[in-house]
C-alpha cells in the first residue's frame, strides 16, 4: 500500500460539480456551516425532519456513560413504521420499493403498500414462534426481497436480528447463533447463484446439529426459493408461506426507546473470534437516511437507486435496507452475481430498470475493466446520474473508469468511507458540492468530526499523515460489542481515550482532503470485505496437518488483497501428500470452516517461518515474499536464511 501514496497524492485531475447538478442537489453547503455552527443541534434537526417518533426527544446525546452513547434517548420510535407504514399514510403506497430481480431473470415488484403488508405478516409470524421485543433472530438468506422483509419485521417488533452472509459455513453460522443465542433462524431452501441454485437449508441443518444439537434455536422459517430438495425437522421447520397463511394480516407498530437494539452484525477483528457489532434505532436510522439522501442527491419520487451490496453485510443493512426505505426510495434488489448468465447483467438490470443511482465496490469495477469497455456499451447507461464507492480505497484508474464508462462522462462518483461499527457513511463529498478527486474520499461529512493523528494522538496537519480516529460521537456509532464490553473498550478508546480509533490509515494532501491508506491492523480486505488473519490462522491450525500457519493479505489487482498462507505441516504428517495436495487440501479446509469467501488463493508449505527473537511471526516480512517484493529490513529476524529459502520456493 506505502507504495502507492506518493502516486496517489499526486492526482491532479478535478471534478467539480456541473451547474446544473449543483443546482437541483439534495446537500447543499449550508450543511456544511449549519453543522459547524452546533454540531447537536444539526442532528436534532435531521433526527426530526427525516423520521417519525412516536414519541419526540428532548434529549439529543448523553456521552456520560461513553464511550457507549446514547442519541435522542428519550424519545421512542418504530424503525420499521418509519421505513413503510408511513409512506403509506402519506400517500406513497403506489410507490415502487423493490424491484426484486432473481438472477434467472424472474420479477417481483413490491409498492411501498404490498411491502407494509409483507412485514406486518410476518411480525405477527415471529410474534406466532413466541419471538417478541429483544429476542435475537438469525438471518440467513439469499438476496431475495424476503430477507428485507424478515429484517423489517424483526424491527418492527422490537426483536433484534442478526444477518450471517449466505457465504459463510455451517461452522461460522453456529457461532454466531451462539454467541447471539438466537431463537430462530430465517432461511431459504436456497438461492441463485451463478446459474445454479445455492443450497442454504442444508447448511442451517449442519449448523443447528453440530456442538452435539442443543442450541438456543427453537424454529426454523424457510422460504421456498431455489426449488432445491430439503431435510425437514418437523416441530422445528416451517415453510414461510405456511406460517404466513396461518397469521392475521393487520399488526400495528408501537414505538421503542431510541437506544433499543436493532441488530447485531458480526465482524472479523484482529483475533480470531469475530466481533457482534450492537447498533440501535434513532441515532442509527437518522445517520442512514441523513447520509442516504445527501451523499447520493436522493431524489425519491423520479431516481432508481442500486446498491449492489449483500444484506450480509453492512452496506446491506445501512444502504439496501434502512436509508433506502427510510427516505421512501424505490430501488433494485438483484440476488445473483454480475456474470450470471452473461457478463453484461448488471448493466441490463440497470438499463431494465432505469437505474440512476448505483453504489458499488473498486473490486467489481476492477473485474468490469479487465473484461472490457464492449460489455457495458452494448447496454443503455444514460439514466445513471450518481455514483458510489465502497469498500476499500477505489484506485484513480478504477475511478475514471467507472466515471467514464459508466458515468457517461457525466455522473459524480461518491467514495463513502465507513465501518461496519461506523453504521453510515462517515467520510464522503457531497455531490452537488465537492469538487471530486480520484482516490481520495475527502471529507468527513457534515455533523461528524474526523482526526488523523500521530501515534501519541497529535492530530496531524495538512501534507501529513497517520491514524484514522473519530473525534465526537456520532448517531450511527456502534453501542459495543455483543456480549464483551471489554473488548469494546480495549479495541476502539484505549489507545486514545475518548477518541475512537478505526484501525486505518490515513493522510491529509495540500488542500486538507483526505486519502485512506488501508489497515493498520491485522484485518485484512479481499474484495471489499473484511478477514481477519487470526481467524484464517486458527482455522489452519485447526487442521491435523498443520503445525503452525501464518496468514498475510498479499496486494491483488482485482481483489484488493488476497489471501496467502504460509504452513508448517506437522513431521508427522509430512510425507502423507506432496506440497500440491496439501496446499489444495488446506484451501478447501479453510473454504469449510470460515466459508468460500475466506479461501486462500494461495497456501505455501514451508519449513519454517520468518520470527522475531521474541518469537513472533513477521507478517510484514511474508507480505514483502508473497508481493514478490524486495525483502524489508530483517535485523530482528533470528534466522535470516530462512527468508530467502521461502522466497525460493515462492517465486
Ligand atoms: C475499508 C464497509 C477506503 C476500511 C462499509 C474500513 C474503505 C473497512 C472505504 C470497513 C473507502 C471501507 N475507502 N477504505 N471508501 N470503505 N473501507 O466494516 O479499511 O466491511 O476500516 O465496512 O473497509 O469494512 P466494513
Amino acid at each position: 500500500m506505502s507504495n502507492n501514496i506518493d502516486n496517489l497524492l499526486h492526482e491532479e485531475r478535478r471534478f467539480p460539480p456541473s451547474a446544473e447538478f449543483a443546482a437541483q442537489a439534495v446537500g447543499q453547503a449550508s450543511l456544511y456551516t449549519d453543522s459547524k455552527k452546533d454540531r447537536l443541534g444539526f442532528w436534532d434537526k435531521q433526527a426530526k425532519e427525516l423520521l417519525h417518533w412516536h414519541k419526540p426527544f428532548t434529549r439529543v446525546l448523553d456521552w456520560s456513560d461513553a464511550p457507549v452513547a446514547k442519541w435522542f434517548d428519550d424519545g421512542e420510535l418504530n424503525v420499521a413504521y418509519n421505513c413503510l407504514d408511513r409512506h403509506v399514510l402519506e400517500g406513497r403506497g403506489d410507490r415502487v420499493a423493490i424491484y426484486g430481480e432473481g438472477e434467472p431473470g424472474d420479477q417481483r415488484v413490491y409498492t411501498y403498500s404490498e411491502l407494509t403488508a409483507e412485514v406486518k405478516r410476518v411480525a405477527n409470524v415471529f410474534l406466532s414462534l413466541g419471538v417478541t421485543a429483544g429476542d435475537r433472530i438469525a438471518i440467513y438468506m439469499p438476496m431475495i426481497p424476503e430477507a428485507v422483509i424478515t429484517m423489517l419485521a424483526s424491527a418492527r417488533i422490537g426483536a433484534v436480528h442478526t444477518v450471517v452472509f449466505g457465504g459463510f459455513s455451517a461452522d461460522s453460522l453456529r457461532s454466531r447463533i451462539d454467541d447471539a443465542e438466537a431463537k430462530l433462524v430465517v432461511t431459504a431452501d436456497g438461492g441463485w447463484r451463478k446459474g445454479k441454485v445455492f443450497p442454504l437449508k442444508p447448511t442451517v441443518d449442519a449448523a443447528l446439529e453440530a456442538n452435539g444439537g442443543g442450541s438456543t434455536v427453537t424454529n426454523v422459517l424457510v422460504v421456498k426459493r431455489g426449488e432445491n430438495e430439503v431435510a425437514w425437522t418437523e416441530g422445528r421447520d416451517i415453510w414461510w408461506d405456511d406460517a404466513k397463511a396461518g397469521v392475521e394480516a393487520e399488526h400495528v407498530a408501537q414505538g421503542f426507546p431510541a437506544e433499543h437494539p436493532l441488530f447485531i452484525l458480526y465482524t472479523s477483528g484482529t483475533t480470531g473470534k469475530p466481533k457482534g457489532i450492537l447498533h440501535t434505532t434513532g441515532g442509527y436510522l437518522t445517520q442512514a437516511a441523513f447520509t442516504h439522501k445527501n451523499i447520493f442527491d436522493l431524489h425519491a419520487d423520479s431516481d432508481v437507486y442500486w446498491c449492489t451490496a449483500d444484506v450480509g453485510w453492512i452496506t446491506g443493512h445501512s444502504y439496501v435496507v434502512y436509508g433506502p426505505l427510510a427516505n421512501g426510495a424505490t430501488q433494485v434488489v438483484y440476488e445473483g452475481t454480475p456474470d450470471a448468465p452473461h457478463p453484461g447483467r448488471w448493466w441490463e438490470i440497470i438499463e431494465k430498470y432505469k437505474v440512476s443511482i448505483l453504489y458499488t465496490a473498486p473490486t467489481a469495477i476492477r473485474s468490469f475493466m479487465k473484461l472490457g469497455r464492449e460489455i457495458p456499451g452494448k447496454f443503455d447507461l444514460s439514466s445513471i446520474r450518481v455514483l458510489g464507492s465502497v469498500g476499500e480505497p477505489i484506485n484513480p484508474e478504477a475511478w475514471i473508469w467507472y466515471h467514464d464508462i459508466i458515468g457517461g462522462g457525466k455522473a459524480p462518483i461518491v467514495d463513502t468511507w465507513w465501518q461496519t461499527e461506523t453504521g453510515a457513511i462517515m467520510i464522503a463529498a457531497l455531490p452537488g458540492v465537492t469538487t471530486l478527486k480520484p482516490g481520495s474520499a475527502q471529507v468527513p461529512i457534515p455533523g461528524v468530526v474526523i482526526d488523523i493523528v500521530d501515534e501519541q494522538g497529535v492530530p496531524q496537519d495538512k501534507n501529513s499523515g497517520g491514524l484514522l480516529v473519530i473525534s465526537e460521537p456520532w448517531p450511527a456509532m456502534l453501542r459495543g460489542i455483543w456480549g464483551d464490553p471489554v473488548r469494546f473498550q480495549e479495541t476502539y478508546w484505549d489507545k486514545f481515550g475518548d477518541k475512537y480509533f478505526a484501525g486505518d490509515g490515513a493522510r491529509y494532501d495540500r488542500d486538507g482532503d483526505i486519502w485512506l491508506l488501508g489497515r493498520v491492523d491485522d484485518v485484512m480486505n479481499v474484495s471489499g470485505h473484511r478477514l481477519s488473519t487470526a481467524e484464517i490462522e486458527s482455522a489452519l491450525v485447526g487442521n491435523n496437518i498443520v503445525a503452525e500457519a501464518a496468514v498475510v493479505g498479499a496486494a491483488d489487482e482485482t481483489t484488493g488483497q488476497a489471501v496467502v498462507a504460509f504452513v508448517i505441516l506437522k513431521k508427522s504428517h509430512v510425507d502423507d501428500q506432496t506440497p500440491e495436495e496439501a496446499s489444495a487440501l488446506l484451501r478447501k479446509h479453510v473454504s469449510d470452516q470460515i466459508g468460500a469467501i475466506a479461501r486462500p488463493s494461495k497456501v505455501y508449505i514451508v519449513e519454517e517461518l520468518p520470527k522475531t527473537r521474541s518469537g513472533k511471526i513477521m507478517r510484514r516480512l511474508l507480505q514483502d515474499v508473497a508481493e514478490g517484493r524486495e525483502i524489508g529490513d530483517t535485523t530482528t529476524l533470528t534466522d535470516t536464511g530462512v527468508l530467502s529459502i521461502i522466497s525460493a520456493q515462492v517465486h
